[in-house]
C-alpha cells in the first residue's frame, strides 16, 4: 500500500499530501504518518513552512468510521493535532471538496486555512450521534462564537467555502484549479511577511459571544430529539467550557465526552446503518442505460413512482387502460411536483422540466420505446400475469420488465413472458415519491443485467435499492406478516389497538401496526391474504383485520378501521365499536381475554420480527443482516437509534432473544414460535448477526449476486 501521507520539500515548504482513498479518512496509518511527517518537518532546518492537503476527491471527510467500534489507537487525532498546532513554523491547510468532522478539526489545528470555492466544511458527527472529539468544540468558537459553532455542530449541515470565508473559518478563497500551487505561494507570502504561527488555542474566546441562555435553550430543544440527544447535550457543554475553562482542560473534557458518545448504543446503531445503507459499488457494472420508462398503472403508487422518475431526469409515460385514471394520475404528478417546488425542495425551473418529462397514455402499446417498464397495477396474480403477457409482446427486446408487487411470486409473473431473465421485482413503498427504499427482487431466472439495471435506476432516483430473493413478501413484508400476526393475536387475547400502538411507539416505531394498517388500507392486506396459498390454517390468523374489512372498516379512507377518524383528520381515535367486535370474536373463538403488559407486546412483536429475519437470512432471501436492518429502518419506521431489528437483536444478546422465543413457544404454542435454526445456532455459539455478516462478505453479495 502507498504511504498514506507523502512528504515532499519544495523550496523550503514541506508539502504533506494525505492519500487514503476514497475520502482520506483519518485512519490510524494516516494519523501515524501525518504525525511522523509533521515531526520530520519540525526537525528539518530547510523547512520554513508546512502545507497540508488531501489528494483525490476531497481534503478529509473525517475520522475513519470503521475504527470506531474498537478502542482508539495511538496516536489519537487529538494528539496529532496538538503537535501540528505546536509547530513553530507556520502550517496551512489547503482544502478542497470536503473538510468534514476530523477533517475540519485538522484544518482548525493548522495556523491558517485556504480552500477552493467548491469546498464544503462542517461537523456531520451529530448525524451519527457523535460529537467532534479533537478540539472542534474548542477551536471553532474562538473563531466564530458560540452561536454559529453550535449551529454548525447541532445541525450537522456543512457550510460552503464562501460562507466559511465570511465567518472567518477560512483565511483565503482560492479561485481556479491549482490549489496546491496557490497555497504554496500564499504560504511563501506568510513566511516572507514573518507572520508565524497563529494558534487558535491562544485566542481568548470573545466573551460577548458567550451566552448561557443559548446553552439552556439548546439543551431544552435537544430534549425533543429522538437520537443523538446525548451528543447534542455534550456539544453544548463543551462549547460552554471553551469560555470558562483553560483550553487543555476543556479539550480533555471534550475528549472524554466524545468517548462516551462513541460507545453509546445510539451512535453504534447509526454507524451500523451508515454502512448498511451504502450502495454496493460494483452493482451497476452491467446495467443497461435507461432514459425512457413506462409506468403501467396510474394509481397512487404508479403516479408516485412517475414523480420519482421524472424529478431524477427520466422520461416517463404513465399508462392506464382507464383514461380517467390517467388524467387523475397525471394531475397527482403535477400537484406533487409543484408542491415540492413551493416548499423549496426543487427550483421552479426544475419542477417545470420534470413535469414536462411525464406523458400519459391509455394504450399499453405506449410501452414500446421504454427501456424499463414498471408495472404497478392491482395486487392480483391473474391481473399481473395478463399485463406481463402483453408486455412480452409489446416491449422492445432489450427492455427490463419490473413488477411493483409487494408479496406475489416473481417467478409466477415472469413465467407469463418468454423473457424471464429480463423480469425483476421493484418493490416501492408508499408514498413512492417520498419513501427511500426499493426492494429489488431477484427471481429464479432474473438475470444480472436486469437486477443491475433496476438498481442503477433506483440509485439515480436517489433511493436505496436492496437486492432480495423471491418468497411471499420478500424481506420486508414477510417480516411484517410475522410482526403483524402477533399484533392480531394480542388483539384477540386482550390488548386494544391503542395499547399495542402506544407500546410499540414507546419502543421507537414511527407508527403502531394498527395505525399503519389503517393508513395503508385494510382491504389491501385482505386481498393479499386471499391470494396466498400457504396462509396458516389458523382461525385466529389476521382474524381481526378480516373482521374489520368485512364490517366495511377499511381504514383512514373509510373514516373507520382499527381506529375512528373524524372527517378530514388523520388522528386515530379509539373506537368502542371495534372493542365490541373484537371481544365478541374472542368469545366465538374460545379465547380467554387477559391483561397484556406493554413489555409482552413489545417482546412478542419484535422477537417475531427477529426470528423471521433469521429465517430469511438462512433461506438466502436477504444477503446479510445489515440489509434487513436497512430495509426495516427505511421502509417500516423501525427506530434508527436501535439500528434495525437484527442489530437490535445483537445488542440485547441472541441468547436473551432465544430464551424469549422459547418462553413464547411454551405460552403461545409452537406453531409460530419455533426458533429459526440460524438464530439458535448463533445464540448457542455466543455469536451475533454482525459476525455472521462479516463471515458472508455481505457487501459483495449486495452487489447483485443472488442473495
Ligand atoms: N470513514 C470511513 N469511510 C468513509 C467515511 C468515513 N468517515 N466517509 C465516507 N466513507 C466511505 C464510504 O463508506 C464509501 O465507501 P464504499 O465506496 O466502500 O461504500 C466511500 O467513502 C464514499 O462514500 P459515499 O457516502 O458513497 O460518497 P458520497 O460522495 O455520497 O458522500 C461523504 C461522501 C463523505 C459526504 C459521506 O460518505 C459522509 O457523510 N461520510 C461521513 C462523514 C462523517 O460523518 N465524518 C465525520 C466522522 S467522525
Amino acid at each position: 500500500m502507498a504511504a498514506p501521507v507523502t512528504h515532499t520539500i519544495d523550496d523550503g515548504i514541506a508539502v504533506l499530501a494525505i492519500e487514503n482513498p476514497p475520502v482520506n479518512a483519518l485512519a490510524h496509518p494516516v494519523r501515524a504518518a501525518l504525525l511522523a511527517a509533521v515531526l520530520a518537518a519540525a526537525a528539518d532546518s530547510r523547512v520554513r513552512g508546512v502545507m497540508i492537503h488531501g489528494t483525490g476527491r476531497c481534503f478529509v471527510a473525517g475520522a475513519d468510521l470503521h475504527e470506531f467500534d474498537a478502542p482508539p489507537r495511538a496516536p489519537l487525532l487529538n494528539d496529532v493535532l496538538l503537535s501540528i498546532e505546536a509547530l513553530s513554523k507556520p502550517v496551512i491547510a489547503a482544502l478542497h471538496g470536503l473538510a468534514l468532522g476530523g477533517g475540519l478539526e485538522l484544518a482548525l489545528a493548522c495556523h491558517y486555512r485556504c480552500a477552493t470555492t467548491d469546498t464544503s466544511l462542517g461537523f456531520p458527527e451529530i448525524k451519527l450521534a457523535l460529537m467532534p472529539g479533537s478540539g472542534g468544540t474548542q477551536r471553532l468558537p474562538r473563531l466564530v462564537g458560540a452561536k454559529v459553532a453550535l449551529e454548525m455542530r447541532l445541525g450537522g449541515e456543512p457550510v460552503n467555502a464562501a460562507r466559511a470565508n465570511e465567518l472567518g473559518i477560512l483565511d483565503r478563497l482560492i479561485a481556479g484549479s491549482d490549489l496546491v500551487g496557490a497555497a504554496k505561494s500564499w504560504l511563501r507570502e506568510i513566511i516572507a511577511e514573518g507572520r508565524g504561527p497563529r494558534r487558535l488555542r491562544d485566542i481568548e474566546p470573545n466573551p460577548d459571544s458567550d451566552d448561557s441562555a443559548l446553552y439552556t435553550r439548546e439543551r431544552e430543544r435537544l430534549a425533543l430529539r429522538t437520537s443523538g440527544e446525548m451528543a447534542c447535550r455534550y456539544i453544548a457543554e463543551c462549547v460552554e467550557a471553551a469560555y470558562h475553562q483553560p483550553f487543555d482542560a476543556a479539550l480533555a473534557l471534550s475528549r472524554r465526552r466524545f468517548e462516551e458518545c462513541r460507545v453509546s448504543l445510539d451512535s453504534r446503531a447509526l454507524r451500523h446503518l451508515f454502512f448498511a445503507e451504502r450502495p454496493a459499488a460494483p452493482a451497476h457494472q452491467n446495467a443497461r442505460t435507461v432514459q425512457k420508462v413506462a409506468v403501467v398503472g396510474a394509481g397512487t403508487m404508479g403516479s408516485g413512482i412517475a414523480v420519482s422518475l421524472a424529478v431524477s431526469g427520466h422520461d416517463v409515460v404513465l399508462i392506464d387502460s382507464d383514461p380517467a385514471a390517467v388524467d387523475a394520475g397525471l394531475k397527482r404528478v403535477v400537484t406533487t411536483i409543484e408542491a415540492a417546488a413551493r416548499k423549496g425542495r426543487t427550483s421552479d425551473a426544475a419542477a417545470r422540466a420534470a413535469i414536462a418529462r411525464v406523458a400519459g397514455a391509455h394504450e399499453l402499446a405506449a410501452v414500446a420505446p421504454a427501456e424499463l417498464v414498471i408495472e404497478a397495477v392491482v395486487e392480483s396474480m391473474e391481473v399481473k400475469r395478463d399485463v406481463f403477457r402483453s408486455l412480452d409482446r409489446l416491449c422492445r427486446s432489450d427492455a427490463v420488465l419490473a413488477t411493483n408487487t409487494s408479496t406475489l411470486d416473481i417467478d409466477g409473473i415472469a413465467a407469463a413472458t418468454a423473457r424471464r431473465p429480463d423480469v425483476v421485482g421493484m418493490h416501492f413503498f408508499s408514498p413512492a415519491n417520498v419513501m427511500r427504499l426499493v426492494e429489488i427482487v431477484r427471481g429464479a431466472a432474473s438475470g444480472d443485467v436486469a437486477v443491475a439495471t433496476a438498481l442503477a435506476v433506483t440509485r439515480r432516483m436517489g433511493k436505496l435499492g436492496v437486492v432480495v430473493g423471491n418468497c411471499f413478501g420478500f424481506v420486508g413484508n414477510r417480516m411484517l406478516y410475522a410482526y403483524g400476526r402477533e399484533n392480531q393475536l394480542m388483539l384477540l387475547q386482550g390488548a386494544s389497538p391503542s395499547q399495542i400502538d402506544a407500546a410499540l411507539r414507546s419502543f421507537g416505531m414511527a407508527m403502531g401496526p394498527n395505525a399503519v394498517g389503517d393508513l395503508a388500507g385494510l382491504d389491501v392486506g385482505y386481498r393479499v391474504r386471499r391470494e396466498r396459498a400457504d396462509r396458516p390454517k389458523d382461525p385466529r390468523y389476521y382474524r381481526v383485520a378480516d373482521l374489520l374489512v368485512e364490517a366495511g372498516r377499511l381504514g383512514q379512507k373509510s373514516g373507520r378501521g382499527a381506529f375512528r377518524y373524524e372527517p378530514g383528520s388523520r388522528e386515530a381515535q379509539a373506537d368502542p365499536e371495534v372493542e365490541t367486535l373484537i371481544v365478541a370474536e374472542s368469545g366465538r373463538l374460545g379465547i380467554t381475554r387477559r391483561t397484556i403488559a406493554d413489555e409482552e407486546i413489545i417482546a412478542r412483536c419484535i422477537y417475531a420480527l427477529i426470528n423471521e429475519g433469521a429465517a430469511i437470512l438462512q433461506d438466502g432471501i436477504a444477503a446479510c443482516a445489515a440489509d434487513i436492518d436497512a430495509i426495516w429502518c427505511n421502509g417500516y419506521g423501525f427506530p434508527r437509534r436501535r439500528g434495525g431489528p437484527m442489530f437490535h437483536a445483537d445488542t440485547i444478546g441472541l441468547p436473551v432473544v432465544l430464551a424469549g422465543i422459547a418462553r413464547f413457544s411454551r405460552e403461545q404454542g409452537a406453531q409460530y414460535w419455533a426458533p429459526a435454526p440460524l438464530l439458535a445456532e448463533l445464540a448457542q455459539r455466543g455469536s451475533t448477526f454482525a459476525e455472521w455478516d462479516r463471515g458472508r462478505m455481505a457487501k459483495q453479495s449486495r452487489a447483485g449476486t443472488p442473495p
